[in-house]
């Protein structure tokens, strides 16, 4: 198996993306609804993985609240992810929602009681051994806890959301820091390759001229990360969430819908990831074979 990608049923490669920012509230929960949605409705089978205790993905599908079964019962127990899978409406979407107790396992992850041996790691053994999915898009919380580290173990790539607001390029600073930290272990401690960056999202971006500029430093600072077009403020957002909807469902003209679609068709488009995919499904192959 080759760096970052999860086995998945008949030897298909599951990608899996990482939607993270050190920053609150910049719109990775928005972020990875609207681009889980868009990736399901492009044909691929996405499972969105809830992994912020607060459990705002999965509210986005479950207005009147999610199972209370999820994620943190599969770190706990050791039930397999597709055991704590809920379909939602979005046909091809399924989400797992955090669990009651994700909180303590976060806590749990960066202590030497409880999840044992090799947790850190138990996240990414999680998504290795899952079958039926395309892509896996993880919804993280903003705060660097040992259970964000250990998803950046474990996936493949992440999606930088950036609401261009001031010290917007401070919060990605602190988490590049990360970045090459955890790429540095990944190698040393797991099959994975480095850390990549797949893609930069400018969301929430408004007609101000502070949002204009903040938007040209990111666009100099990440060059063609950034994906073209940015996602821009909307109240539809709210009201597509508070009733549970993806909103390039809700509204599927609106501007924020289309900019959405776009950046899931260029994450899973892009040629140079494409080229790495199949780079590492022949090398995965040479491995099996
Ligand atoms: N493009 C947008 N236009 C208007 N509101 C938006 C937009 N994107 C997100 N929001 C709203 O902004 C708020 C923060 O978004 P979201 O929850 O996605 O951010 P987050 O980065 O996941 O936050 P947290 O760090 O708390 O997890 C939410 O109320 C959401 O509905
Ligand atoms: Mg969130």
């Amino acid at each position: 198996m080759r760096p970052g990608l999860c086995g998945g049923e008949g030897g298909w490669l599951v990608r899996s993306v990482a939607v993270t920012n050190a920053k609150g509230g910049v719109g990775k929960s928005t972020s990875a609804i609207n681009l889980g949605a868009a990736m399901a409705e492009l044909g691929r089978r996405v499972l969105l993985i809830d992994a912020d205790p607060s459990g705002n993905a999965a509210l986005g599908f479950f207005a009147r609240g999610a199972p209370g079964i999820g994620l943190a019962d599969a770190l706990l127990d050791g039930l397999k992810l597709e055991d704590v899978a809920v379909s939602t409406e979005s046909p091809g979407l399924d989400v797992v929602p955090p669990g009651d107790r994700l909180s303590l396992c976060s806590e749990q992850m960066g202590s030497a009681q409880g999840l044992g041996q090799g947790r850190e790691f138990r996240i990414r053994r999680l998504l290795k051994g899952l079958t039926g999915y395309d892509v896996v898009v993880v919804d993280t919380s903003p705060v660097l806890t040992p259970l964000n580290v250990a998803i950046l173990y474990a996936v493949s790539e992440i999606l930088i959301p950036i609401d261009p607001c001031v010290a917007a390029l401070a919060g990605v600073r602190a988490l590049e820091d990360l970045i090459r930290t955890v790429s540095e272990f990944r190698m040393e401690f797991t099959d994975a390759g480095p850390l990549s960056i797949a893609g930069v999202l400018v969301t929430r971006a408004d007609r101000t001229l502070v949002s204009k500029q903040i938007e040209s430093e990111v666009r100099a600072y990440f060059g063609p990360l950034v994906y073209d077009r940015v996602v821009p403020i909307s109240v539809k957002f709210r009201e597509a969430y508070a009733r549970g909807v993806p909103l390039i469902h809700y509204d599927r003209y609106c501007a924020g819908a289309d900019a959405y679609r776009e950046a899931a068709s260029a994450y899973l488009g892009d040629p140079r990831v494409a080229a790495k995919v199949e780079n590492e499904a022949e090398a995965a192959g040479d491995v099996a074979a």
